[in-house]
């Protein structure tokens, strides 16, 4: 029979994407992972920030199914063999969620709405200037499920968008960038920075100073990838110098973000607990279930990573 391994340090409920997935493929025998145990000869593993140990450990394996859509935390394990096929989660669900994510953080500054609960609380009736959407122009980085349901839906809402990717991305509505020749003049027109990139050695740190010195006056910062696209000083110093004027975080490099790091309080910058898009259970399941029935029936699944580009 053919054994596949659980194996994520994030999860404390592993029973509750085991046994649905059992339910789903029962030909194959599911295991989760348990420190100190033997090998299971696993054939696949299913994973979420796994323990290092794994690929030591289950030496046979022929594919591994990352339950998210970023696989830099399986790339910084030190034992992942070289040619160790690796399939991500593609949309599952989370698609929509990251475009609502980024709708919420961007209408809260576009339409006042901070402003409108201040008035509230002080018993103020004063409508604020209409919305000027030109004066809104949305940068979204990265065309991939997430940076094209975003701008989608943003284009929808008729705010100004534009995308940049290493390819370019062309769609309705929408201006597209591409390659880092044309990063300038995106910048040069964007004042809502959104970040969607995969996180890889080429795209580590892109949210820097020099990145935001590029953007429109009265910028915005919205980063949903990774904490570490973003260096942290270069945000704090460029929101005091009044370039940027506002941040919504959902992920950084130190999560949880620790007790008493400056984003806590600071007054321009929003977090979240890396809550953007979740994976939602059943979709993922679906997906990696249908995934696994593939390679089983000798059909490669779509969503393997390519390597080499990191994504
Ligand atoms: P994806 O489909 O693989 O898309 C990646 C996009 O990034 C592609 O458009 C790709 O360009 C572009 N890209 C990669 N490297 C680049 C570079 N060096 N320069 C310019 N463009 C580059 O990924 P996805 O499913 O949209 O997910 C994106 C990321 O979102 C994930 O990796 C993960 O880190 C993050 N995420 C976060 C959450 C959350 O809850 N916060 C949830 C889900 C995902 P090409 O199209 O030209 O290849
Ligand atoms: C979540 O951050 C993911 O990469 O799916």
């Amino acid at each position: 029979m053919t054994n596949v391994i659980f194996a994520s340090t994030h999860d404390t409920t592993p029973h509750e994407w085991i046994e649905p997935l059992q339910r789903e493929l029962p030909d194959v025998h599911i295991s989760n992972w348990a420190d100190n145990a033997p090998s299971v000869d696993a054939r696949f593993a299913v994973v979420w920030k796994p323990p290092q140990e794994l690929f030591q450990r289950e030496t046979r394996l022929e594919a591994v199914f990352n339950l998210g859509a970023g696989v830099d935390a399986l790339f910084k394990l030190p034992g992942l063999p070289a040619d160790l096929p690796i399939y991500r989660l593609e949309d599952a669900g989370m698609s929509v969620q990251m475009a609502e994510y980024v709708v919420h953080a961007l209408l809260r500054a576009s339409r006042d709405f901070e402003q409108y609960q201040v008035q509230q609380r002080q018993g103020v009736w004063q409508p604020l200037p209409d919305i000027e959407r030109e004066q809104w122009p949305v940068g979204i980085m990265g065309t991939g499920l997430m940076g094209t349901q975003m701008a989608q839906t943003l284009a929808a809402l008729e705010y100004p968008v534009a995308t940049w990717s290493r390819r370019g991305k062309p769609m309705p509505g929408v201006q597209a960038y591409a390659s880092a020749d044309e990063l300038p003049a995106f910048l040069a027109r964007t004042r809502v920075l959104v970040n969607t990139l995969p996180l890889t050695p080429s795209t580590q740190g892109m949210l820097c100073r020099n990145t935001f010195q590029q953007l429109l006056p009265d910028a915005y910062v919205i980063n949903v990838a990774r904490g570490e696209h973003l260096i942290e000083q270069d945000l704090l110093d460029m929101l005091a110098s009044g370039h940027i004027k506002g941040a919504t975080l959902d992920v950084f490099t130190q999560e949880p973000l620790p007790s008493g790091h400056p984003f806590w309080s600071h007054p321009a910058i929003t977090i979240t607990p890396h809550v953007a898009a979740a994976s939602l259970r059943g979709a993922s399941i679906r997906q990696v279930a249908a995934k696994i029935r593939s390679l089983l029936n000798g059909v490669m699944p779509t969503g393997l990573v390519n390597r080499e580009q990191g994504y």
